[in-house]
């Protein structure tokens, strides 16, 4: 094991530190004297890239936001001439502009590092097949994932996703022994396994590299049953780079390793923006260090986690499971309340299937929240109405808020083929969100 490692992967804590600050100012001088966004905002708090003297230093220079990626729509975070992009992706943006990222050809070459290195903390190896059921296109993760797995020396099957029976039927024929997939496209090919008649133990798959959206220990633990594999998480977003920022190790299953010598972690409180101490939760931010295309510095991701230290790959600190997004947050009368909070009660509730959604409507003035969730094929009348009662009781005991219970029949909420979308706004507009 040991000899397949990367270099980074060996170094010692003070020796990545040392790479890392070198890399750091590298690219601080890089987005100041190639992007005007950077010029202007170092300009402004009165900074030059040499005020960054240690990995501390860093605190003190401006945040970048996804706002600042769209006021610079399409190329103007590009930090080298256009020609030099060899590669665009962009996230479809739920609202207005799309965001748009740029890889050269050094970017692409690191990305697939970075992925490859994953897949094998996750277990992959070289010869193994791979199915990519990741979508491919303007989406980081089919394209991501595929060439980061070449570069591992899989054989890889671009599934991307969709085609949820045909995927089935590639599963059974050319029996790949690692998936790369959403967790919830996960649980609609387990569907699929199951109507037509496959058990889903039985399949050539071992492992499960999972991601692009949150999901929980109970959710590991479903599909790791169901489908008897391994399941690990893949972190990542594509203003960092896409999959592969951090990943969790199949040997110790406690949380993902940041490839610290490409992408620099702070976690800062969420309001105030000051920086927190290891091991306290806030929101992430990240650095990129050798990226050229787009080089980003201290971008917000308003995903919430809290930084441990490294384990399976000492140097590497981990990020624990990312618990949600800040925008993912509701808050209902006063309470801040995650899907994945609910996904937890969900899934350890007798009778229910991990198929969920949350219904937010407004009553009145207050907003309220209707958890709906399918019952498993085969639940009786008393087990779901035994399921309402304790859905409602754990979220009431265990968040302390009221919420709605509807238990509907199987197969009839909306599947995944993706993200998931666990919440179903339905309050009237301009109401607030
Ligand atoms: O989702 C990249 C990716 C693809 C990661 C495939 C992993 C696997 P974006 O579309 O830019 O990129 O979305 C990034 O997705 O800020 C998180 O909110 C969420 N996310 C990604 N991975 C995880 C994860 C890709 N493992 C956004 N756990 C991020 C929780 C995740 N959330």
């Amino acid at each position: 094991m040991e000899r397949m490692l990367d270099a980074a992967e060996r170094l010692d804590r003070e020796e990545l530190a040392e790479l890392q600050l070198e890399r750091l100012r590298a690219t601080l001088r890089h987005a100041y004297d190639n992007v005007p966004f950077y010029r202007d905002s170092f300009d402004k708090a009165g900074l030059r890239p040499d005020d960054c003297r240690t990995l501390a230093d860093l605190a003190r220079f401006p945040f970048t936001t996804k706002a600042d990626l769209r006021d610079n729509y399409p190329f103007g975070m590009f930090a080298v001439e256009r020609d030099q992009v060899r590669r665009i992706h962009a996230s479809s943006g739920t609202t207005g502009r799309p965001t748009v990222v740029g890889y050269t050809e050094h970017d692409l070459d690191m990305w697939a590092d970075v992925v490859a290195r994953s897949i094998r903390a996750a277990g992959g190896r070289a010869g193994q097949i791979l199915h990519v059921a990741y979508g491919y296109g303007l989406f980081t993760g089919g394209l991501g994932a595929h060439y980061g797995a070449e570069r591992l020396g899989c054989t890889v099957v671009p599934a991307s996703g969709g085609m949820t029976a045909r995927q089935v039927q590639l599963i059974q024929d050319f029996r790949p022994e690692i998936i790369m997939v959403t967790p919830s496209y996960m649980l609609t090919l387990l569907d699929e396994f199951e109507r037509q008649g496959i058990d889903p133990r039985s399949t050539s798959l071992k492992v499960g590299i999972f991601g692009a959206e949150p999901w929980t220990e109970q959710m590991r633990r479903e599909i790791e049953e169901r489908f008897a594999i391994d399941a690990v998480d893949i972190y990542g977003l594509s203003e960092v780079i896409g999959p592969g920022v951090a990943q969790e190790c199949v040997e110790t299953k406690d949380g993902l390793h940041i490839w610290e010598d490409h992408f620099y972690p702070e976690v800062v409180d969420p309001f105030t923006g000051e920086v927190l101490p290891d091991g306290e939760r806030g929101e992430l931010v990240f650095t990129s260090l050798t990226k050229e295309a787009m080089p980003v510095i201290r971008y917000r991701t308003r995903d919430l986690t809290r930084l441990l230290p490294g384990t399976a790959r000492p140097a590497f600190r981990r990020m624990e499971k990312v618990t949600g997004r800040s925008d993912d947050m509701v808050i209902l009368r006063g309470v801040n309340l995650f899907p994945t909070q609910i996904e937890e009660i969900v899934l350890r509730t007798p009778g229910v299937a991990p198929h969920f959604q949350l219904h937010l409507t407004r009553e009145g003035r207050l907003d309220a929240l209707t958890v709906r969730a399918e019952a498993r094929a085969g639940a009786t009348p008393e087990q779901r109405a035994e399921a309402v009662r304790a859905i409602g009781a754990a979220v009431k005991d265990g968040i302390g808020v009221s919420v709605g219970v509807e238990i509907v029949e199987p197969e009839t909420l909306e599947r995944s083929v993706g993200k998931i979308k666990r919440i179903v706004d339905e309050r009237p507009k301009g109401s607030g969100a």
